[in-house]
């Protein structure tokens, strides 16, 4: 028998690195630029985006809190075929870890979820081995590493603009990932989860600007606000929407570029509809809360 705790931390080493495997596999493919090669990667990095959700859910089922860390990325290489090593390795530390917690754990249901995940790794090494060999024969060029390459020749201001952008938006992905982990009301927290992914669409458009524009996308956050009730969380969701739709807004008049100008104003309006959702939900929230209760007793004066 184990007891929950050590399970609840395996599976939070887990998800860290699942986590981590998500941004290294998303660089590598913001930075590969179009083609099918890029658009492989991507598919590999949602696949562990759902390895991510699996692992919260089962931790939060074992009464634990998912962690919103992330565990080392490895950003280092110079090019795509560099990249691709760096992925195998990522892959190969995951097959082996997951085999270790699949023999620590005894929870049948755990168990198999692991190796659910498992096999997808094994699989997934064995893609980036052929990326590799692909992207090696048509001579993919080194590119420098990832995180010296700055783009200082391509306008500063915009691209400050978009790194804001990725930074905001990678938070709020975090943010309104856990508050549907841990909300009670399954059909918020299904709401946020929706969100969530319109959010991580924002990041797709974004990093890819930068990266178009010769930049590196820096896929870190900013402060998260994760607990508190139903209530207090749509609250600090509210004002994470609010705040970016003033940047936004803000931001908007500093850009000329045409289709950047659209993509902007079309991510911001996106922001205006979730401040909006959540407001709502919010009011259903309250309404709910100020009504009496059925079983209450008379107050006596
Ligand atoms: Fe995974
Ligand atoms: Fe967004
Ligand atoms: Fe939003």
């Amino acid at each position: 028998m184990n007891d929950k705790q050590a399970v609840v931390e395996m599976l939070n080493t887990d998800l860290r690195d699942e986590h981590a495997a998500v941004i290294q596999y998303l660089q590598h493919a913001y930075a590969i630029g179009e083609g099918e090669e890029a658009c492989e990667i991507e598919a590999i990095a949602r696949e562990e985006m759902r390895h991510f959700d699996w692992l919260a859910e089962a931790i939060v089922e074992l009464g634990g809190k998912p962690d919103m860390e992330r565990g080392e990325v490895d950003l280092s290489g110079s090019g795509p075929v560099e990249w691709m090593a760096r992925d195998i390795i990522a892959e190969e530390k995951a097959i082996t870890q997951y085999k270790e917690h699949i023999a620590a754990i005894d929870d049948p249901k755990i168990k198999r979820l692991l190796q659910r995940i498992l096999s997808d790794e094994e699989s997934h090494r064995d893609e980036f081995a052929d990326l590799s060999d692909e992207l090696a024969e048509e001579g993919a060029e080194a590119l420098g590493p990832l995180e010296a390459r700055s783009a200082e020749e391509a306008a500063p201001q915009v691209l400050d603009i978009l790194q804001q952008g990725v930074h905001h938006e990678y938070t709020v992905i975090l943010q309104y990932l856990y508050h549907n982990f841990v909300m009670p009301e399954c059909e918020i927290g299904r709401e946020l989860e929706m969100q969530a992914i319109n959010e991580m669409q924002h990041l797709g458009w974004l990093a890819e600007e930068v990266a178009e524009l010769g930049g590196h996308p820096d896929i870190e956050r900013t402060a998260l606000s994760l607990e508190g009730d139903t209530a207090q969380m749509l609250q600090a969701d509210i004002e994470a929407e609010r705040a970016v739709t003033r940047d936004y807004t803000r931001q908007l008049d500093e850009i000329e570029e045409e289709g950047l100008h659209k993509l902007l104003s079309r991510i911001r309006d996106h922001e205006i509809y979730h401040d909006e959702l959540f407001s709502d939900l919010l009011a259903e929230v309250q309404a709910e809360e100020k009504k009496p209760e059925a079983t209450a007793e008379p107050e006596v004066e």
